[in-house]
């Protein structure tokens, strides 16, 4: 199904900020949603997710800047005449109304009478064709919450707004879930704004991810941008996560060498965030999938020009695809190693002398005067 699209266009935030009292909940922000992107803002909670997304609904007063959609600021509209709508994680469904009529919901409250066409169309985007007469009790919560889409979709909005929609399910459903909407996203063509703490959600299902810490947008960039070349320990460690090793760098030029753990380890200069003197620190960054391990027996097999580090395996966990090493390292604190059950090999036992290698390619250079460990305690997840 395509959706006839009048005006579209981007949500542009402009300097848009919020306090309450004297606590800035959300600092002046510019932000550009493009048109008919699926945009995730995700942060820890509290870090002004609900608020930014209240401001483009206008359910929340703006302290300053302004909201635009197409060129057009809507910054002084009431909610309810902005071409938006917002699904919330208690989509609150009407109980006395089947899902038929809780989807027609509101186009008879604009007193349209031939509901039928439309309602079949959204009952089909949703895959609820055959459930189009339970009551909403009679739904489980994952088809409660396309109902919800639903309902709100039928008002051709130009954004549709989604505050931790998919909250309240189990994990597995959740997983179901964010590939249903993305799908219907891809469908329908319609910006989507979606708020998650959840930062596996935000990678699956948006084009763009800004991601938020304390009122501000700490990076926005595509998942696999972000992932692989995160710009602060916050996102290095609230994405995935991240060794970091402190070390003092002894040369730069097309590479940059950093003494770290009693060893060298090197890393190109373009994937250096900070600037990189000779004598100054830096932060090394390497995510624990590119890892490799070797016995310490075994180093000299190890290909010449890759970064090593040594250290003793502390601890290891086998989830199936994978095994977890938690390796402890001169080179700073525990470093994470995950290693693909590919080939069945033994696995390391805990007390074992192991070199750490990688590729220097996989290295990412951060700025030294950060907090190490700042993003890494705010992953929580409420599955
Ligand atoms: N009406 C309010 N009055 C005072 N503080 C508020 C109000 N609404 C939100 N806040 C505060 O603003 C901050 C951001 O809240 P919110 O946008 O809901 O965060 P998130 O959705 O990311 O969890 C929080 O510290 C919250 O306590
Ligand atoms: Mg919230």
């Amino acid at each position: 199904m395509t959706q006839q699209q009048t005006a579209g266009g981007d949500v542009r935030l402009t300097g848009i900020s919020k306090t309450y009292g004297s606590f800035t909940a959300v600092h002046p922000l510019d932000l550009t949603v493009p048109e008919g992107s699926f945009f995730a803002l995700l942060g820890a909670s509290g870090c002004g997710k609900t608020t930014t997304l209240r401001m483009i609904a206008g359910l929340e007063e703006a302290t300053t800047g302004t909201v635009s959609l197409g060129g057009r600021d809507i910054t002084g509209l009431p909610p309810y005449k902005r071409p938006v709508n917002t699904v919330f994680q208690s989509y609150a469904l009407f109980p006395h109304l089947d899902v038929s009529e809780n989807i027609a919901f509101g186009l008879r409250r604009r007193g349209i009478k031939s509901v039928k066409k439309q309602v079949g169309e959204m009952l089909d985007l949703v895959q609820l064709g055959d459930f189009a007469h339970r009551k909403p009790h009679q739904l489980s919560g994952g088809q409660q919450q396309r109902v919800a889409v639903a309902r709100a979709l039928i008002n051709h909005p130009q954004v549709l707004l989604l505050d931790e929609p998919l909250g309240a399910l189990d994990l597995k459903l959740r997983r179901q879930m964010q590939l249903e909407l993305k799908r219907i996203q891809t469908e329908v063509g319609i910006t989507f704004v979606h708020v998650t703490h959840d930062q596996e959600e935000a990678m699956t299902m948006a084009d763009t991810v800004a991601v938020m810490n304390g009122g501000r947008v700490e990076q926005l960039g595509a998942p696999a941008d972000l992932y692989e070349n995160p710009r602060s320990t916050f996102v290095a460690n609230f994405l995935g996560t991240s060794n970091l090793i402190g070390g003092e760098i002894v040369s730069t030029g097309g590479e940059i060498v950093v003494e770290a753990g009693g060893g060298k380890l090197t890393l190109p200069s373009e994937r250096c965030q900070a600037p990189a003197t000779t004598g100054g620190r830096l932060l090394l960054g390497i995510r624990p999938e590119k890892i490799s391990l070797a016995h310490a027996d075994d180093a000299d097999a190890i290909a010449a020009g890759r970064n090593r580090v040594t250290g003793r395996v502390v601890d290891s966990s086998f989830i199936g695809v994978s095994t977890q090493y938690v390796v402890e390292s001169p080179a700073g604190k525990t470093l994470q190693v995950y290693e693909q059950n590919v080939d069945r090999r033994e696995g390391l036992l805990p007390g074992s002398e192991v070199v750490l290698h990688w590729n220097p390619a996989h290295t990412f250079g951060l700025d030294a005067d950060q907090d190490i460990d700042a993003g890494a305690a705010s992953v929580e997840d409420a599955a």
